[in-house]
């Protein structure tokens, strides 16, 4: 559509003021340092992505996510931001976002940016500040410094790990050169967290929420959004005193840094922002919650929105995906979002991997590296021979095409629409980047092999990710899962996704669904509102098909019937 004149005031206006936009949206993630790359530096950037907007309208998504695209020394794949107002150079600049947008803006599609507000990066010049000043001073309490333990403070703290391993604070040198203060991080000793009880840490990020939003941005992706707010009186409880309580705990609102109850305030706030704004901005929290605790972020008077990692961290089974579907709509009807759907992203191992591996014990969730199986996988080393990529891929389309049957929004990652397998021990040591690895050195090989660069041609420089190299090595086998490769190949995944999507947009009707009698345990039908339905046999006997039009299937059908591991939609 296009863009009008009254709409000139305001940057890279969106091209439609429909509020509910976001509520059956199909949102494409874009890793952007691995989409495409413009100037052959091996560096996916912000051209690149202007450059497949063509791609993306024609995948038939709704809209776009961009994960972090700011300046980085990319401690944490850009999750260690320098400055939120601001381009990566080695990505382009802010001209080039503002063009970025509005080819998207022009051809329909939302934008959907990421904020990391737990912390920022040890280079941000807030924390320089920090660390210039004496203990005590207004730039500590920025982030959150404390004396050390035993004689000297030469100890933590306390005893707290890390996400990525390794302790959770870090020892400052002070101004004078003596030993000093520690300062507490969740994640990489580069990502000091924020101090969000100062309200000049509040402040910076409304500054920072209305920047974007006045270059147009539609909403906004938020990190880890149950870490912000942060009970650190006198004495800290030790990890033992934490365990004891057990899951407990994560139930009250009141551990000293997950998920407190006092976090919602701050989204109250930004809520009142995002509708200032024309249609108002939206957000989906990234929270690793106990899903009883997923509500309060997805309240229309917070974020709106938050993701459901729980589909995610199912197996390929037929009750497990019946539970978590009926759950998860329940508590989205309850909150008055719509409910969030995702198979893969930047952290995990991609689905279509994931499906390939033996099957696990239902995840205890909260896990940043979810889905059991392909955490085994990695902690052994991610081999590919242990993968069967057919089975894999074949349940993971039919999971796929399950999700874009389903009400609320569906989040897919770049790739996953490719059926692209998790690069395992394919890179070296030595290619690595991801913090996890580093910091647990031997026991986790990280999250690089969901991020390698996508392939777009089958031969050429980086398989058509750009005209230069790759800042991760692709494997040969990319060349068969390749765009070109799936073009016009009326069976591929591309394809698959191509026609799923487009077909999606008539279900966006009524947000509701009828869950149907099968007589089989292990095949799983509902019927939306516009009367279509979906079938998913996760078993392995082919499915006797009641009467109807088939319209897609993520398999062919085998005499009429539907065989094991794939879905088809009838009308
Ligand atoms: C989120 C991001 C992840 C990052 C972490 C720390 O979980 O998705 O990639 O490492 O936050 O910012
Ligand atoms: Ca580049």
């Amino acid at each position: 559509m296009p863009t009008t004149a009254t709409q000139a005031t305001q940057s890279n206006p969106a091209p439609t003021a429909d509020p509910n936009w976001w509520r059956q949206a199909s949102v494409y993630q874009i890793y952007p340092r691995s989409f495409a790359d413009s100037n052959g530096d091996g560096i996916g950037d912000i051209n690149g992505i202007t450059a497949k907007v063509p791609y993306l309208k024609n995948l038939g998504i709704d809209a776009v996510w961009l994960s972090p695209f700011y300046p980085s020394a990319l401690a944490d794949g850009g999750y260690d931001v320098d400055d939120y107002r601001n381009v990566d150079p080695l990505l382009g600049t802010l001209e080039d976002f503002d063009a970025m947008a509005n080819a998207l803006h022009a051809a329909g599609l939302k934008l959907i940016v990421d904020i990391v507000p737990n912390h920022s990066s040890d280079r941000h010049q807030l924390f320089r500040e920090a660390l210039a000043s004496p203990r005590g001073s207004a730039a500590r309490n920025r982030y959150i410094f404390r004396d050390g333990l035993g004689e000297e403070g030469e100890l933590p703290p306390s005893d707290w790990d890390s996400v990525f391993g390794g302790p959770a604070w870090e020892r400052i040198t002070e101004p004078d050169g003596s030993p000093g203060q520690w300062y507490m991080h969740i994640f990489a000793k580069e990502q000091p967290d924020f101090n969000w009880d100062n309200p000049e840490v509040r402040e910076d990020f409304l500054k920072t929420l209305r920047f974007w939003s006045d270059r147009g941005v539609d909403g906004f992706r938020i990190d880890v959004a149950h870490a912000l707010t942060k009970n650190l009186e006198e004495t800290l409880p030790t990890k033992a005193d934490l365990e004891a309580q057990g899951e407990a705990l994560y139930l009250t609102g009141q551990h000293p840094y997950w998920d407190r109850d006092e976090v919602h305030e701050i989204y109250a706030e930004w809520r009142r922002v995002f509708n200032e704004y024309n249609p108002p901005r939206t957000a989906v929290a990234e929270a690793w919650v106990h899903t009883d605790r997923r509500a309060r972020y997805a309240s229309p008077e917070g974020l709106g929105q938050a993701f459901n990692f729980d589909l995610l961290q199912a197996d390929f089974d037929a009750a497990q995906f019946r539970k978590t579907i009926i759950k998860n709509l329940a508590e989205a009807k309850a909150s008055g979002a719509s409910s969030t759907w995702v198979f893969s992203n930047h952290d995990v191992v991609r689905h279509a991997t994931r499906y390939g591996l033996p099957a696990s014990e239902p995840s205890a969730g909260g896990d940043i590296m979810a889905g059991q199986a392909g955490k085994r996988w990695l902690l052994a080393g991610g081999r590919q021979e242990d993968v069967d990529a057919e089975l894999g891929l074949r349940r993971a389309r039919a999971a796929s095409l399950l999700m874009f049957a389903l009400p609320g929004s569906a989040y897919l990652y770049q790739g996953e629409e490719l059926g692209l397998q998790e690069v395992g021990n394919e890179i070296p040591d030595s290619a690595r980047q991801d913090p996890a690895f580093f910091r647990n050195k031997g026991v986790e090989i990280g999250r690089d092999g969901c991020r390698v660069p996508l392939p777009w041609t089958s031969a050429g420089s980086s398989f058509g990710f750009g005209p230069g190299g790759s800042h991760l090595p692709q494997p040969e086998w990319f060349a068969g899962s390749s765009v070109e490769a799936q073009e016009g190949q009326g069976d591929s995944t591309l394809s698959l996704y191509r026609r799923a999507l487009a077909l999606r947009s008539q279900l966006q009707t009524t947000e509701a669904l009828e869950l149907l009698e099968t007589g089989r345990d292990d095949v799983l039908a509902f019927r939306r509102p516009n009367g279509w339905t979906s079938i998913t046999n996760f078993g392995t006997e082919p499915f006797e098909l009641p009467a109807g039009q088939l319209l897609v299937s993520s398999s062919p059908l085998e005499a009429g019937r539907l065989p094991g591991a794939a879905t088809a939609w009838l009308r």
